[in-house]
Order: structure tokens, then C-alpha cells, then sequence
């Protein structure tokens, strides 16, 4: 039995078309939520939406420091390993809960799968990269979305036998929802019915410093004297982004996180996204949306060489003038290879393959 491990806002989108997949051709995953993400606008609101089977587990861990979420995380998925006795445990991305499930499983002799490896920023001080690096040089089977990941593993002495070029799951997600949310009435409940720029941040480099969020804040107001600013804010840093002002701009919203198929209204007919997150620069790449990522690396970087994204930090000088030169250009990019909408299935056909060989 292979047991799925998902446990925050971008698991979800990434581990849907897989299970979903494995669903559809007889082999009943089992779906455990580990709980770091447990607000319903954080969590809940993604199952209804996307579909998802309720997990077969929840574990409840919530928040704390790296060190206390973590150990939580590895003392509670031990338990539910040794009582269910999985044959393979499958991982997403990069977040703790990927971490604490593949470290606790390779030290029972699970194997472990990883979906959406090899990706890199190079950027230990992320926490997000130690997360990665760590979760590929135990797993034994590596799911890649980008062509780079295979060198980056192959670097890092990774068996070029386990990688598996499969595409983007998370675009699986976007495509099969992309058609069914009609934009106007989203657009209209959150009052951005002419044009607008979607903002999301969440990363520490950004939002736990004071100094950082500052300067956030500020480039953000001189986006706001452009167009109308619609920030659907993640929990973490709001504190401190208000208190450097993020809640007193003219033309600057700040509204609670918005469920999947709002936000990819919105995403769909923002005319430019500003974020930190990593999935949204895939997504606006897939929707051809100008991207302005305020960080200094990628882990993304074909959403930059392919597609509508483009790094700019979080000066605000830096932030006003690529703005001002998307606003002067046209929408565009190109679509990466296996992008697809087929990923899912192809993880899933592996997987299963691998069980009955
Ligand atoms: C985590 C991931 C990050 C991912 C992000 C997606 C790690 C190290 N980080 O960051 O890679 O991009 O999720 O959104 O795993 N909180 C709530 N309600 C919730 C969840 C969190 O209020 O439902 C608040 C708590 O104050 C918590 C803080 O957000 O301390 C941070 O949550 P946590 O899951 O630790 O990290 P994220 O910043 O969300
Ligand atoms: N997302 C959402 N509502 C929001 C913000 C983001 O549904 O208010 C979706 C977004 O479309 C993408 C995923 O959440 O599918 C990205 O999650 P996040 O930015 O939290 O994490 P990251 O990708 O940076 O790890």
C-alpha cells in the first residue's frame, strides 16, 4: 500500500491528480494530512475544492519553531508507519512535513518516493532547500517537473535509475480547473473589475524581518499608484506587515487566503502577479500572466526562461521599474515541457508499475 504524505496549501494541488490517478486505476492510495496547515481557508477549502478524498488520517501537528514542528511531525508519522506498514510512502515538494515523513520512513526501511524533485534555489538559508536536499538524497524514486532536475540529482550522486521526467502535477490541477471558474463575479466580489495586480507573500526573507517587510510594504505602495492591489494574505507575517503598514494603502486590499478556484480566477485575469511563492510562478507561466517574483533566486528557473516570470528581490525601486516595464509590454510565454495535464497519470502509471515488478 503506498501511503501519500501532504500536509500544507501546496501539497494539496500537487498530490490531487496523483491520488486521484491511482484512484481511477484500482489502487486505493492512502492519504495522511499531517495538519501544519489546519485553517479551513489554509487546508479544508482545497479538499472540497479539488475533489480530494478526506484523508485517511489527519495528525493534527499545527505550528511551532522548525525544530518542534518537525519532531512532532516525525514522532506522529512513526506511529501511523509502524501501525499501517506501508510499502512506499510518497512525498510532495518541500515543506516540513516532506522532510519529517522521509527522514522517519528511511529510517524504517520505507522507500520513499519524492514528487517534484531535484529542484534547487541553491539557497540553504531557505529553509525550503535543506527540505529538498535532504528529502532527494534519501528517497529512492524522484519525480521531476523541469528538465535541470536530473543534473542537479545526478550532482548530488542520485541514481539516474530512480528519476523520472513526468511533468508538472500542480499544472494538472490548473488545467483541469482552468475552464470551469468564470473570473467576473470572483473579480467583482473583491472589487478588481478593471484591471489589477495580484500579490501574495509569504517567504521568512520577506515577511519575519522588519526591515524586509518594509521595504515590501514600500515597493507595494508604489504598486498601488499604478493600479488597484489585491493581496489574499497567507497567516504568516500579516502581524508584521501591518504593522509596516501593509493595511493603510490606498488601493491596497488586504484580504483573508482565498480558496483555489477564486484564486485562479483571479490568477487568470490579474494583468501582474507579484509573489514569493513558488507554485504561483509556475501557474502564471501556464496562464502566459506577468510574474514579478520578489525574491533574488529561483528554484523555478524555467518559469524565467520560458515563461512570464522574471526575478526582481523586494526593492522597491527595483520592484517599480520591472513593473513598469510589464505594464508597458504585452502578456506571453511558453509553456514548459510536459506541462501538460498528464503528470499525474504518469507518476501514478510508475508507481504502480514499480509495485507489481
Ligand atoms: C509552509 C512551508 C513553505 C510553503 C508554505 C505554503 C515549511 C518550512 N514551509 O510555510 O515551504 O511555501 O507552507 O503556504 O514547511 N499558520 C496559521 N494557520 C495555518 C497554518 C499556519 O495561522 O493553517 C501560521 C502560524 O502562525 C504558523 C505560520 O503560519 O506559525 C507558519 O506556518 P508553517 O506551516 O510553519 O510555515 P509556512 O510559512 O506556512
Ligand atoms: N493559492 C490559493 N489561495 C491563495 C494563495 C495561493 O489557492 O490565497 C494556491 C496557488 O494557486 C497555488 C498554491 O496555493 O496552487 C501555492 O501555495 P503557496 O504559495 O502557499 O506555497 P508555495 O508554492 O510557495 O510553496
Amino acid at each position: 500500500m503506498h501511503l501519500h504524505i501532504v500536509g500544507a496549501r501546496p501539497n494539496f494541488m500537487k498530490a490531487a491528480p496523483v491520488v486521484d490517478q491511482l484512484d481511477k486505476i484500482g489502487s486505493r492510495p492512502k492519504l495522511v494530512h499531517t495538519g501544519q496547515h489546519y485553517d479551513e481557508k489554509m487546508s479544508g477549502v482545497f479538499f472540497e475544492e479539488l475533489g480530494m478524498p478526506e484523508p485517511d488520517l489527519n495528525l493534527g501537528v499545527g505550528s511551532g519553531s522548525h525544530a518542534q514542528q518537525t519532531a512532532a511531525l516525525m514522532v506522529a508519522l512513526e506511529e501511523v508507519f509502524v501501525d499501517l506498514g506501508p510499502e512506499r510512502v510518497v512525498v510532495y515538494g518541500d515543506i516540513n512535513s516532506t522532510l519529517a515523513a522521509t527522514v522517519t520512513a528511511s529510517k524504517m526501511h520505507i522507500p520513499v518516493a519524492h514528487v517534484e524533485a531535484g529542484l534547487r534555489s541553491f539557497d540553504r538559508r531557505m529553509p525550503e532547500e535543506v527540505n529538498r536536499v535532504v528529502t532527494d538524497s534519501l528517497s529512492d524514486l524522484h519525480f521531476t517537473t523541469s528538465p535541470e532536475a536530473k543534473d542537479h540529482l545526478l550532482a548530488e550522486g542520485v541514481s539516474e535509475d530512480g528519476i523520472h521526467f513526468v511533468g508538472n502535477p500542480m499544472i494538472d490541477t490548473l488545467l483541469r480547473f482552468r475552464d470551469t471558474v468564470d473570473p467576473a463575479p470572483v473579480r467583482k466580489e473583491y472589487g478588481v473589475e478593471k484591471d489589477f495586480a495580484l500579490v501574495t507573500v509569504h517567504r521568512p526573507s520577506n515577511v519575519d524581518d522588519p526591515a524586509a517587510a518594509g521595504a515590501l510594504v514600500e515597493g507595494l505602495r508604489r504598486v498601488s499608484q499604478r493600479l488597484p492591489v489585491l493581496v489574499p494574505l497567507h497567516p504568516r507575517g500579516r502581524a508584521m506587515l501591518e504593522e509596516q503598514g501593509l493595511g493603510s494603502i490606498e488601493g491596497l486590499k488586504v484580504v483573508d487566503p482565498v480558496g483555489y478556484l477564486e484564486f485562479l480566477a483571479l490568477l487568470a485575469s490579474a494583468r501582474v502577479v507579484l509573489t514569493d511563492s513558488g507554485g504561483i510562478q509556475e501557474e502564471t507561466t501556464v496562464l502566459g500572466v506577468p510574474c514579478l517574483t520578489l525574491r533574488e533566486n529561483t528554484e523555478r528557473p524555467i518559469t524565467v526562461t520560458m515563461g512570464s516570470n522574471r526575478l526582481v528581490g523586494n526593492k522597491p525601486a527595483v520592484v517599480e521599474s520591472a513593473l513598469d516595464e510589464v505594464l508597458s509590454g504585452a502578456k506571453g510565454g511558453k509553456v514548459p515541457p510536459l506541462w501538460d495535464g498528464q503528470a499525474g497519470k504518469r507518476i501514478a502509471d510508475t508507481l504502480v508499475s514499480l509495485e507489481s515488478s
